[in-house]
Parts: C-alpha cells; structure tokens; sequence
C-alpha cells in the first residue's frame, strides 16, 4: 500500500470512529521517524543533533534515533532496523555517497519513505528517496575558493594551498574540493601544494596539518579546511610550530560554528563559509507534509553565508550553533 493511501485510510478510520463516539477524545497514533546519523565527529554535528532531537520533541513525532559512529555498515545496520520496526519514515544523513542502494530498496519494497538530509548518495535511480534537504557543498567550495581569490589579488608570485579534506567518500569532502578547485584554477598562482583527509575532526586536522608544516614548512600561504573543526585542530599546530595561523598562513574553512567565530575574533582563522547544521524543524515539517499525503520537491536547498574575521565579533552573539 503507498503512502497516500496508507494516509487516506487513518484518515478515513479516525473519522468513522469520532463518528461513532462524537465527543469522545481519541489519541491519533504518533508519527514514527527512524534517524540514521553519522556520528559526533565535529562541533556541526553535535548542533544538527540537537536540532533533530529538540524538532522532533516540539512536533510530536516519535524519534528513533541511530548514532553509526562514523561507519556506514552501522547505518546500513539502523536502517534495515527501522524497516524491520515498521517506522513510518526514515531519515539519515549518508556518511559516504555510495553504497546505499540495497538497502534503500529494501526500504522502497516495504514501502517506508527516505528522506535524506544534510549529504546526498550518488545513485541513479531518485526513485529510492522522496527529498534530500540540505546544503549546497559545490557552491560552499565556490564561496570559498572566490573569497581566497579576492583577498590574495595584490599579492605576488605563487599562493601555496594546503587542503584538510573531509570524510574520504563523503558528499561533503567531494564537492568542497570541486567547488574550490572550480575557481581557484582560472589563476595558474594558485597551487594546492598538499591535499589529505582529516575526516572532518579537530585531531585529525591537527595531525594532518603537522605534516603538511614538516614537509612543506614555510613554504604554505593558506590552508582551505574543509570544516572549522578541522581549521581548529590545525591552528593548533601552527601555533606548536611558531607560526601565526591567519598571519602567517591565511585560513579559510567551512561551517561557521561558534568555535570558527572565536577562532576569527582571536585574529586566528580569516573566514568561515557558512553550512547550516540546523535542519530539524524543516525535517519534521517534511515528515508531516508526507504523513499527510503531500508532495515534496526532490531538492531543498539551505541558504548560507559567508563570514570573514572582519565581521566576526558582530555576528557572534546571533550565532545559533
Ligand atoms: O555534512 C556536513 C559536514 O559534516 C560538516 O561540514 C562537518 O563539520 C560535518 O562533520
């Protein structure tokens, strides 16, 4: 039975029994939602965390919630459980892009549908999902590959890049090195002289980055993190290694969590690319909107911005995350 007729028919069945009991108060059934979510690698996850949990509380609507701890085969593992538990709807932000056909048809063959948030899977068949909400990480590259063209325009001779990938597979880390990649290689002064995972957490950036400073020393002009978290773990070892991190070496990176804004008021990063971790209410209201036989649009995009040190200290007491 499809999800427009599975509706129609509580519908249908609420109503003959408030006609059978006019008056009577009859609990409607909560909506059930299965959440498959990465893990708590970084500041921006812990935010969308809590976004889900607190949305969902405030909706009404019942939330099975799977942390995978960063592997795929935990996601698989949560989803086919949702299935096998009948929930309503499922929900899960991809760790990786691919790999996740099967089990999204087994999803379609029990008939539950998945939305996607925050990362996409690169599968054909769109058919496997109803909507996937969230960022655009292309142009999040894009913005930041401009901002770095702008600030180094004076600047003479070479600009070498160092690059804090995300996540080896992810949506994320695929389409930031894109975006950035897209822009910066109209000018030949551009080089990413080193580019390595850093999985998206601040030991990672800080390991990968004493590397990069050992082998390529003062010859790096900027580092391109592909989260703050990451940018964090990496001032860190510039300061170890006597350098001025947003001085010495120009820092760009991407989330505009409440740490990259401290960082930018230090004087340490020099600016952030805003990618909102707060999808929970827009998940739930989607959640409804099916429940309630509507359609959604296959993409909904978050809009963002960006926020150079410049208006750091403005711009922090609204931060929300
Ligand atoms: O998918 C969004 C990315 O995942 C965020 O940029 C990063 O911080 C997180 O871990």
């Amino acid at each position: 039975m499809n999800i427009r007729r599975r509706t129609a028919l509580a519908a249908a069945a609420a109503l003959t029994l408030a006609a059978a009991w006019p008056g009577a108060a009859f609990a409607q059934k909560k909506i059930v939602l299965g959440f498959s979510q990465i893990g708590a690698e970084s500041e921006w996850r812990t935010a969308n965390t809590e976004s889900v949990k607190a949305a969902a509380k405030d909706a009404g609507i019942e939330l099975k919630f799977a942390d995978a701890q960063q592997k795929q085969e935990n996601q698989i593992k949560a989803i086919r459980s949702f299935i096998a538990q009948k929930v309503d709807v499922i929900a899960f932000s991809p760790v990786v892009e691919s790999g996740f056909e099967t089990v999204l048809r087994e999803a379609k063959a029990a008939k539950i549908p998945v939305i996607l948030t925050d990362r996409a899977v690169n599968t054909k068949d769109d058919s496997l999902y109803v909507t996937f909400m969230g960022s655009d990480f292309l142009e999040e590259g894009r913005k930041a590959g401009h901002w770095l063209v702008d600030k180094m325009k004076d600047q003479k001779g070479e600009v070498n890049i160092v690059e804090l990938q995300g996540t080896v597979g992810s949506a994320p880390a695929i389409d930031r090195k894109k975006g950035f990649e897209e822009v910066i290689k109209a000018d030949p002064r551009f080089k990413v002289i080193r580019s390595q995972t850093g999985d998206f957490t601040r030991a990672k950036g800080k390991e990968v980055m004493e590397a990069f400073l050992k082998a390529e020393g003062k010859k790096i002009n900027v580092l391109y993190a592909h989260n703050d978290d990451m940018a964090i773990g990496a001032i860190q070892a510039i300061e170890e290694a006597g350098l001025k991190p947003g001085k010495d070496i120009i820092i760009v990176s991407i989330d505009a969590v409440k740490g990259a804004f401290e960082a930018m008021i230090a004087g340490k990063l020099n600016v952030t690319v805003e990618c909102s971790p707060l999808l929970g209410p827009q998940l739930m209201q989607a959640v409804k909107d099916l429940m309630a036989g509507k359609s959604l649009p296959k993409r909904i995009v978050t809009e963002e911005s960006i926020f150079p040190m410049e208006v750091a200290a403005k711009e922090f007491p609204k931060r929300k995350y």
